[in-house]
């Protein structure tokens, strides 16, 4: 990563050394020839705008700090000029994002070919904005959808976009690890078979702690069904690049793949990656939803660091990412020696079952400890530590390229002052241990018939039999126990009053104490 982060460095000071690209002419007509396809060595949208800002041409045109002239200094002083300067604006010689002919398409070609899929686009509103539109192009009004319950809250999102009817599968939540787990090819099978009118099937795996589900036979038997596979990988982009990693839905051909390139990898925030593979879904539309729902605004910044990611993976990627397993390797098996600690590792997992684990996701399991994994949290963040996440149970540390052994030492020291031994899991985790949840209500109204409708606020004590206008999700498991337009059951009413006494958060209820207010759908 160094290496690579160094090389941009020197290339964006222009100047002789920036001719190490082929490419480092200034005539940057020569840059939108399609020469790039295949030439892994290559970053065109880089270059393309490298090659541009030698020209200094006069910027007529937005963004207003052009090349920021007009930066506020203090802004200026620390991100530095260079930054003012990439972060152009769609003009006519730098391609556009949305129908790219120049070096947004060459830069997009190579990405095809380094991820192997039959197309790729950069996405510059996160994995958010590909799961809008995976599911938004591949349903329609109506049509029924597998989805599982575990989602992320942008496919909801995608249901209310599509008008789609959810099909929810429910997800496996273990009180051993503290989440809730992939769907599994068995969960996969009988949904397909309960529900056959389905059009497309969206999953996600990795879920957020790294817990990666097999693709293949999933991808296999949805295909033998003529079903689409959406894959939300947003934690799994690195995946492709070392041998150590789960496999990727991409090797498993799923037909879109939606990837937080900016997670994982080293591009700039906001940057994802939309995989396509050509077979069932409509290439067109697919095109059509990406155009809808991005800015025409998009960033150079963002599109030039996934640019830069995909050379920098391509080309270096084994190697970085096999200092970062050595790496988190060595935390893993530290963690584990500090008593009252658990760093979750493959043989945890597999006690669920056949699960991969991506090693670059530290679990750290307070189970034992006699503090929540909330607890550490706070504590951790008082010895400078800032961790991903925390639930009850756990605190999530992702280990990235970015990390170096004194980072790693730094976490393991903070660890050791953090951690408590006497052996009593705090009392809320106690007392939620085990319990059942719900199960999946009844679906009214599609989650867009739903929002579009009227809502109102009604206190929590007054919503049974009512219809959910929003998504409700406890904390834990983190899974929603109330989807727009559900009809809202007494058993999940009752499990909300749980977590509320115990004081455990609950996302998309209002109010304070045990004062709480739902949205339903008037
Ligand atoms: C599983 C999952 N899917 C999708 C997303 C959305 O990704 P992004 O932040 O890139 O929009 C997240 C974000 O945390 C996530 O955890």
């Amino acid at each position: 990563m160094r290496r690579g982060v160094a090389q941009l460095g020197r290339a964006l000071g222009s100047g002789p050394r920036g001719r190490r690209f082929k490419s480092g002419r200034p005539d940057h007509e020569l840059l939108f020839k399609g020469e790039a396809k295949t030439d892994q060595k290559r970053i065109p949208l880089f270059e393309g705008l490298l090659s541009f800002l030698k020209e200094k041409r006069l910027p007529m045109h937005i963004p207003g700090h052009k090349g920021g002239s007009g930066a506020p200094l203090t802004l200026k002083e620390f991100l530095g000029e260079n930054v003012f300067r990439l972060d152009l604006t769609e003009i006519a010689p730098l391609d556009h994002l949305l129908t790219p002919r120049g070096i947004i398409k060459e830069a997009l070609d190579l990405a095809t070919q380094a991820f192997g899929t039959d197309q790729t686009f950069f996405v510059v509103n996160g994995t958010t904005g590909c799961i809008l539109a995976m599911i938004f192009s591949s349903v329609t009004e109506g049509d029924e959808i597998i989805i599982s319950r575990a989602s992320h809250r942008s496919a909801i999102g995608g249901l209310i976009l599509s008008g789609a009817f959810p099909r929810y599968l429910p997800s496996k939540f273990s009180w051993e690890c503290g989440f809730s787990f992939p769907n599994n090819l068995e969960e996969v099978k009988a949904a397909l078979e309960r529900y056959p009118k389905a059009k497309a099937i969206f999953l996600t795996s990795p879920n957020y702690y790294g817990v990666t589900q097999d693709s293949y036979s999933i991808v296999k038997i949805c295909h033998e069904h003529g079903l689409p596979v959406l894959v939300d990988e947003a934690h799994g982009a690195h995946f492709i690049f070392h041998e150590s990693f789960p496999p990727s839905a991409l090797k498993a051909k799923a037909d879109l793949v939606a990837q937080s390139a900016h997670k994982t990898l080293s591009s700039l925030t906001q940057s994802s990656l939309l995989h396509y593979n050509k077979g069932i879904i409509d290439l067109h539309r697919l095109q059509s939803a990406l155009l809808i729902l991005q800015t025409t605004s998009p960033s150079y910044l963002l599109t030039v660091s996934l640019d830069a990611s995909r050379w920098q993976m391509v080309n270096y990627g084994r190697e970085i990412w096999q200092k970062a397993i050595d790496l988190a390797e060595y935390a893993r098996a530290e963690l584990n020696r500090i008593e009252g600690l658990k760093c979750l590792g493959e043989e945890d997992i597999s006690k669920v079952g056949d699960f991969y684990l991506d090693p670059m996701k530290l679990t750290i399991n307070f189970k034992e400890s006699g503090i929540s994994g909330r607890e550490a949290e706070k504590m951790l963040r008082k010895e400078g530590v800032e961790v991903e996440l925390s639930d009850p149970w756990n605190v999530l540390c992702l280990v990235s390229t970015g990390d170096t052994w004194e980072s790693i030492d730094r976490l393991v020291q903070a660890m050791r002052r953090v951690k408590q031994t006497n052996g009593k899991a705090p009392k809320e985790l106690r007392d939620l241990e085990g319990s059942t949840l719900p199960g999946i209500p009844e679906q009214v109204l599609t989650p867009r018939e739903a929002f579009q409708a009227p809502h109102r606020l009604i206190p929590l004590k007054d919503a049974v039999g009512k219809i959910s206008s929003e998504i409700v999700a406890p904390y834990p498991p983190g899974i929603p126990v109330l989807c727009p337009g559900e009809k809202i059951e007494e058993e999940v009413v009752s499990y909300l009053w749980k977590i509320i006494r115990i004081g455990l958060v609950i996302h998309g209820l209002e109010g304070e104490g045990e004062e709480k207010w739902i949205r339903i759908v008037a």
